[in-house]
């Protein structure tokens, strides 16, 4: 793959993502049994794309959905695995890159949350994921996923913020060039080491798209339905997130 294209797969933020982040990422489980609320009791199969520390795959195994999860990160695929195994869930959890993945069969549901999907490196790779997923859907079958829009980014990833937990505290100083449509976070960590703290750094890139421009992929990579909800709703409470920051989709694979 040419250089512009590598993802550097999430580390540091693997190891802390569930005391970090779990919190901010609730209203995510409120959007999905809204928007699929009639869809699941009929969903069968199922996989959770970029699926972090596997949260998602864990709650739709819980159904007794067949649920496969797949994450680039070699670190978030082992924290899934061994979730999993606690919770003694069959997840079967794949290595692979959102925009190639293949699953053993045609699943009835593909889930991809918490803007994973602005994670590629490169506008053209929306198209790729879109691809990929048709392919593993059933003829129509659904894919949920949510975004950053430009406006999120506007708010939410500029300036600095940091969280502290017992241990760690972690610095991220955001950006985004509107022109680009893209946004960045470079991330300081300072984690604790008996009586030293270690600082380690890790930077996260996003890229985003416009509603018209997710419709007419879409369109053009074989789903005939694309329905779109504004976020804020379910993150009410949250400033950063207000309306117009971020957006919930289902697409429908078509039949034919
Ligand atoms: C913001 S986290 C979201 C994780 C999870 N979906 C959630 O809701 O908590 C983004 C995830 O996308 C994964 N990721 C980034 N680029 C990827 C790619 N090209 N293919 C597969 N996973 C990717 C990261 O490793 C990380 O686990």
């Amino acid at each position: 793959m040419p250089q512009s294209s590598i993802v550097r797969p999430y580390r540091w933020l693997a190891q802390y993502y569930d005391r970090i982040f779990s919190s901010f990422r609730l209203p995510i489980d409120a959007a999905r049994e809204r928007v699929l609320g009639r869809i699941l009791p009929h969903v069968e199969t199922a996989c959770d794309l970029a699926c972090g520390t596997g949260t998602t795959a864990l709650i739709l195994a819980r159904k007794g959905i067949k649920t496969y999860a797949v994450d680039l990160s070699p670190l978030m695929c082992r924290l899934t695995r061994e979730k999993a195994a606690r919770a003694r869930l069959p997840v079967r959890v794949l290595r692979a890159d959102m925009r190639s993945f293949r699953l053993p069969e045609a699943v009835d549901l593909i889930t991809c949350e918490y803007d994973a999907l602005n994670h590629v490196p490169r506008r053209a790779d929306l198209r790729m994921v879109a691809k990929a997923v048709e392919r593993a859907l059933r003829p129509g079958g659904h894919f949920f996923f949510d975004v950053n829009t430009s406006l999120g980014f506007e708010r939410c990833w500029s300036g600095t913020i940091w969280f502290e937990k017992p241990s760690v505290v972690i610095v991220m100083r955001n950006g985004h060039n509107r022109q680009a449509d893209r946004a960045w976070s470079d991330i300081e960590w300072f984690i604790r080491d008996g009586s030293c703290w270690r600082r380690r750094h890790e930077r996260v890139e996003e890229v985003c798209w416009d509603s018209d421009e997710i419709r007419r992929v879409f369109q053009e990579t074989g789903f005939d339905q694309l329905r779109a909800w504004d976020a804020a709703p379910f993150w009410k409470g949250n400033p950063l997130i207000g309306p117009g920051c971020r957006t919930v989709y289902l697409a429908r694979r078509s039949q034919g």
